[in-house]
C-alpha cells in the first residue's frame, strides 16, 4: 500500500481536504473531511474483499494483482471528496470535480494509465446508483452511504439527505 501512503502525504491532496474542512465550518450536516474518506475506503475494501469471497464477477481485479486492486479501492475511497469545496464555491458537481483534480494527484503517486481511469470513473460516478456504473463505482456509492451513522445523528430530522440515505441502505444492505 506504498501508494496510497503517497496519497496521504500529497500536498494537493492535503490542501483540497482542508479546503472542505474551511467550506463545512460548522456544517450541521455530514462533514467530507479526513476521517469519512478512510472510513469510505475501508468499508470499500470490505465490499471488494466481499465479492472476492463470494467469487462473484469483481471487474477490474482480474486485470490487476491483489496488492494493485487494494491500491485501486483505498485510493478511490481516499479520493472521492476531494471536489466538494468545488461544489461549495461554483455549484460544480463535486463528483465531476473530484474526478478531475484526482488525476495528479494519482500520477505523482505512481497510478498507471489504466489504474487512474478505474479511479477516476469511480469517483465521478459515486455519487449515484446507476446501472452504468462500473464495479468500483458501485462500491463507493454504497461504502459512501454504509458509514454514515444516520440514526445517530442530531441533524437527522432536518437532513435533506436522510430519505435517500435510508432507501439506500434498505436496497443495498442485503
Ligand atoms: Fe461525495
Amino acid at each position: 500500500v506504498k501508494r496510497v501512503g503517497l496519497i496521504l502525504k500529497d500536498c494537493e491532496f492535503n490542501q483540497f481536504m482542508e479546503n472542505n474542512a474551511t467550506k463545512e465550518t460548522g456544517r450541521k450536516f455530514c462533514c467530507h473531511d479526513l476521517s469519512h474518506v478512510i472510513d469510505v475506503a475501508r468499508v470499500a475494501y470490505t465490499l471488494f474483499l466481499e465479492k472476492i469471497l463470494l467469487q462473484e464477477d469483481y471487474g477490474f481485479s482480474a486485470h490487476f494483482s491483489k496488492a494493485q486492486a487494494k491500491e485501486i479501492v483505498y485510493a478511490a475511497g481516499l479520493l472521492h471528496d476531494i471536489g466538494r469545496w468545488c461544489e461549495y464555491e461554483t455549484g460544480e458537481d463535486h463528483a465531476r470535480a473530484g474526478g478531475l483534480l484526482a488525476q495528479p494527484i494519482l500520477t505523482r503517486a505512481g497510478f498507471e494509465i489504466a489504474e487512474q481511469e478505474i479511479i477516476i470513473r469511480a469517483i465521478k460516478e459515486h455519487r449515484k446508483n446507476i446501472e452504468e456504473n462500473s464495479f468500483l463505482g458501485q462500491i463507493l456509492y454504497r461504502a459512501d452511504k454504509f458509514v454514515r451513522l444516520c440514526n445517530y445523528c442530531s441533524a437527522k430530522d432536518e437532513c435533506y439527505k436522510l430519505d435517500s440515505m435510508e432507501t439506500a441502505r434498505e436496497i443495498l444492505i442485503y
